[in-house]
């Protein structure tokens, strides 16, 4: 078949190719390639009346649900017999969804050939510094900078040692210098030479240097009889460590504790049709619950009628009124953190009509009030089940702190978040918040330490950043403290 060479093309479509693949981030090669192949699928007749399967039918699982990558490896095989192990991990890679583009240095390819890693990664194989083809455009900058991670598998003795004294002799050690990527190195040779002087040396300089090592693991050597540290780590283990290095675990400080959340208005009944409500939107709680649920809490939210989705992951209890509201939360305990967002109403209509209530002559029918149960104040003052963090809100349209601090003694609560929420700030319904932490312990910086209250005020933020805030003051304040196992 005929092969094309780039480097002899017009200067007008190599200036054309050099700026299409740099937009692409793509070499010139394989941006001729994704040409070529753009063009024969826009074909009208078949290539050959025999058609092979579609490639789809044999690649791995990535492939076939033809999901996109989401990271990229350069994965450099250097020349040991675990050379082999890499086949596997082109394959353990490619399942996790992570593209792989191989290099192979001039050892590897005594124990593996360029055809089957090129097969397995379904990208063209790289062996050569001087590749006109590559270098062309400076290839082994691209295969140093155009991935996530760098993963050199196996990690010869030889190879270590050049990265650890920086040398740039082949393609390999060239674009191990050249990386400002992170690098993970498996390291496979005979015991006596992961023992040496100048191995633990070079070993150690890279450690130094921020690389990340992944075994080697003991067992038997390829050579008869002989054992000890040496053997490369598994594939699976090595596509596990690069899979952590690329999607770092999320920290998750909730993990284990329940959380238990009230939010929006509650509607008090006057009769079948009518009620008494207040503007909350139950914003601020349904977003404290999601920050709560992202930090791995198993929380439970008590929400008052609101125009919101339920947050993903959260058991969610709907109420209408301030009563059914007490109820589902008694029925939620024991909990670790408990977090009353709700606009609870002071009061309700004594004697809630059966029927709708009707205009007579006599006048506007008199609305007798009565009070409702103090939720924040029942819990934080219970005896046995009381959650070690209460947390309860403190909506004020004037005296702010003040009227805070005192509701924070008056309801027997650990925390009151504070917020102004006269007409003007746009709070009740808006999507930003300003609050203020009034807490009992002592006060983070910019806390204005007052006796045994601490007055924490924060920035405006948006709703969900102040819920994020809260949870991670929360998780700081809770690490280690559980409530009591339910006897
Ligand atoms: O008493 P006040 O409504 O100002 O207190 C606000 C705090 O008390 C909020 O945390 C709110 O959820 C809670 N609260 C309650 N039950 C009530 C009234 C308020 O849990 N009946």
């Amino acid at each position: 078949m005929a092969s094309l060479t780039i480097r002899k093309l017009d200067e007008g479509i190599k200036t054309y190719l050099r700026l299409r693949s740099a937009k692409n981030r793509r070499s010139v090669e394989e941006e001729v390639r994704v040409i070529l192949g753009e063009l024969i699928e826009g074909r009208e007749e078949p290539l050959t009346p025999f058609a092979a399967p579609p490639a789809a039918s044999t690649a791995p699982t990535s492939q076939r649900s033809g999901a996109p990558p989401e990271a990229s490896v350069t994965l450099i095989i250097g020349g040991g017999i675990a050379a082999y192990k890499s086949l596997d991990l082109i394959r353990r890679l490619k399942e996790r969804r992570i593209e792989v583009r191989c290099v192979l240095t001039t050892a590897a390819q005594q124990f593996v050939t360029p055809l089957a890693v090129s097969a397995l990664s379904h990208e063209r194989v790289h062996t050569d510094l001087f590749d006109p083809q590559s270098e062309f455009d400076a290839g082994h900058i691209r295969l140093a900078r155009e991935c996530d991670l760098i993963v050199v598998a196996p990690a010869t003795a030889d190879l270590m040692a050049k990265m650890a004294n920086g040398h740039a002799d082949d393609l390999a050690s060239a674009i191990l210098l050249a990386t400002n990527r992170k690098v993970l190195v498996a390291p496979a040779m005979n015991p006596l030479m992961w023992n040496n002087a100048a191995t633990r040396r070079n070993v150690a300089q890279l450690q130094r240097d921020g690389v990340v090592l992944i075994g080697p693991n003991s067992g038997e050597m390829a050579e008869a009889g002989e054992a000890g540290i040496g053997r490369m780590s598994e594939a699976i283990e090595i596509a596990t460590a690069a899979e952590r290095l690329l999607r770092p675990p999320v920290p998750r400080p909730l993990a284990g504790k329940r959380v238990l959340i009230t939010a929006g208005p509650t509607h008090e009944p006057i009769d079948p049709v009518r009620y008494i409500a207040n503007r909350s939107s139950g914003k601020q709680g349904f977003a404290i619950a999601a920050a709560a649920q992202a930090a791995g809490a198993e929380v439970i939210l008590v929400s008052g009628p609101v125009d919101l989705r339920d947050p993903q992951g959260v058991t969610v209890k709907h109420v209408e009124s301030a009563r059914q509201m007490l109820e589902q939360v008694q029925a939620a305990l024991p909990a670790d953190i408990a977090i009353f967002a709700a606009a609870v109403a002071d009061w309700r209509v004594a004697n809630e009509g059966e029927q709708k209530l009707k205009k007579t002559s006599a006048g506007m029918p008199p609305l007798q009030l009565v009070e409702n149960p103090d939720i924040l104040a029942t819990i934080s003052k219970l005896t046995g089940e009381r959650p070690p963090l209460v947390i309860g809100f403190a909506a004020e349209t004037e005296h702010l702190i003040d009227n805070a601090k005192s509701k924070l003694a008056r309801k027997g609560c650990d925390w009151i978040v504070a917020n102004d929420v006269s007409p003007a700030t746009g709070v009740m319904g808006g999507d930003r918040n300003t609050v203020h932490l009034i807490s009992r312990k002592d006060g983070e910086k910019n806390s204005e330490k007052d006796g045994e209250i601490a007055v924490d005020s924060w920035p405006v933020m948006t709703k969900e950043q102040v819920a994020i805030e809260l949870v991670a003051h929360i998780a700081k304040s809770v690490t280690g403290k559980s409530r009591e196992p339910a006897s």
